[in-house]
């Protein structure tokens, strides 16, 4: 049987999401196709972030995805994957999410402009941009399965 391969994106479980617990709620409908918790360094950070360097959240963001607890970044898998997550995450502030979109992620577990407990790719480039910042092997290849780092 043909394998199937699913349209992916890139999310993040930041860390207000993390250290209340609640991690695992938010995935509902989404196949994971890998997953890694780890803490960011603030060069790491600095970097996953560079395309925002220089505006006035940037040290505040960084700062915060690097010093708290880890995050974990997930390849998830479903149909048009990039616009999925971004419907589900919805608004970037979690107050005009709560406005906006009250059934959003960012509405139901984010706090503000700041704390907004997950992020999604904005397009099909950014996903591969970004999946390969934190999945890439040393020849380059993709994880196509699940792969579960040890301290998840
Ligand atoms: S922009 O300027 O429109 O491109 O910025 P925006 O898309 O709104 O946000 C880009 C990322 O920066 C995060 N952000 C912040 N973090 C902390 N504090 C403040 N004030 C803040 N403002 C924006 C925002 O959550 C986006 O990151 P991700 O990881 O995509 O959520």
């Amino acid at each position: 049987m043909p394998e199937v391969i699913l349209p992916r994106t890139f999310a993040m479980i930041k860390p207000d999401i993390i250290s209340s617990g609640r991690e695992e709620e938010v995935l509902n409908g989404f196949n994971i196709a890998a997953q890694k918790k780890i803490h960011l360094t603030i060069d790491e950070a600095k970097s996953f972030y560079k395309e925002h360097e220089g505006k006035p959240f940037y040290e505040t963001l960084t700062s915060w995805i690097s010093s708290c607890s880890p995050i974990i970044a997930l390849i998830l898998e479903k149909e048009d994957a990039v616009q999925a997550w971004r419907q589900a995450i919805g608004p970037t502030n979690s107050i005009k999410a709560k406005e906006e979109a009250p059934d959003s992620i960012r509405a139901m577990f984010g706090t503000d402009g700041s704390l907004n407990a997950v992020h999604g790719s904005d397009s099909l480039e950014s996903a591969e941009r970004e999946i390969n910042f934190f999945f890439s092997t040393p020849n380059g290849s993709q994880p196509h399965i699940l792969v579960t780092q040890d301290d998840i």
